[in-house]
């Protein structure tokens, strides 16, 4: 059964007649061509997928495109602040965060949403935001590295 939403995706505003069991992660790398999203085990289990709903981090391999009337969806193509990368994107280059890249836009959006509410988190605290992300090759040290000096990046910006 094909559903009419309307959605807003990355700031732009878009009307879509979408099958309502469709899910968000192959509507967006599918139907809209936005496939900097990823698709890991398709479980909810690898944050490889993850994406901004309404300014929370979800898995996209989990949500209905039939559920999304008036929804705010951003995904890592919208996480640059006009032409520059964000801060998050910029420590991730800057320190490593990323070897085969995978995993990197779901741990790039899940760590947006961490940065989002706390500008100054803990290891602790990342670690845990970062929990439902897998990745295989970093060992994860220099994930975390990058989310703190995004964290004092956006500090600094902040005074
Ligand atoms: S692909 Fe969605 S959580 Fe793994
Ligand atoms: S950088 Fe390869 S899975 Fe994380």
């Amino acid at each position: 059964m094909k559903k009419q939403i309307n959605i807003t995706l990355n700031g732009r505003r878009m009307r879509l007649e979408v099958p309502a069991h469709r899910l968000l992660l192959d509507l967006l790398r599918d139907e809209i061509a936005l496939t900097g999203t990823k698709e890991g085990c398709g479980t909810g289990d690898c944050g490889a997928c993850t994406v901004l709903l309404n300014g929370k981090p979800v898995n996209s391999c989990l949500i209905l495109s039939g559920e999304l009337h008036g929804a705010d969806i951003v995904t890592i193509e919208g996480l640059k602040i006009g032409p520059e990368f964000h801060p998050v994107q910029k420590a991730f280059i800057q320190d490593g965060g990323a070897q085969c890249g995978y995993c990197t836009p779901g741990m790039l959006m899940m760590s947006k949403a961490l940065l989002d509410e706390n500008l100054n988190p803990t290891e602790e605290d990342i670690r845990f935001a970062l929990s439902g992300n897998l990745c295989r090759c970093t060992g994860y040290a220099k994930i975390i590295q990058a989310v703190q000096d995004a964290a004092a990046e956006l500090r600094a910006r902040n005074v």
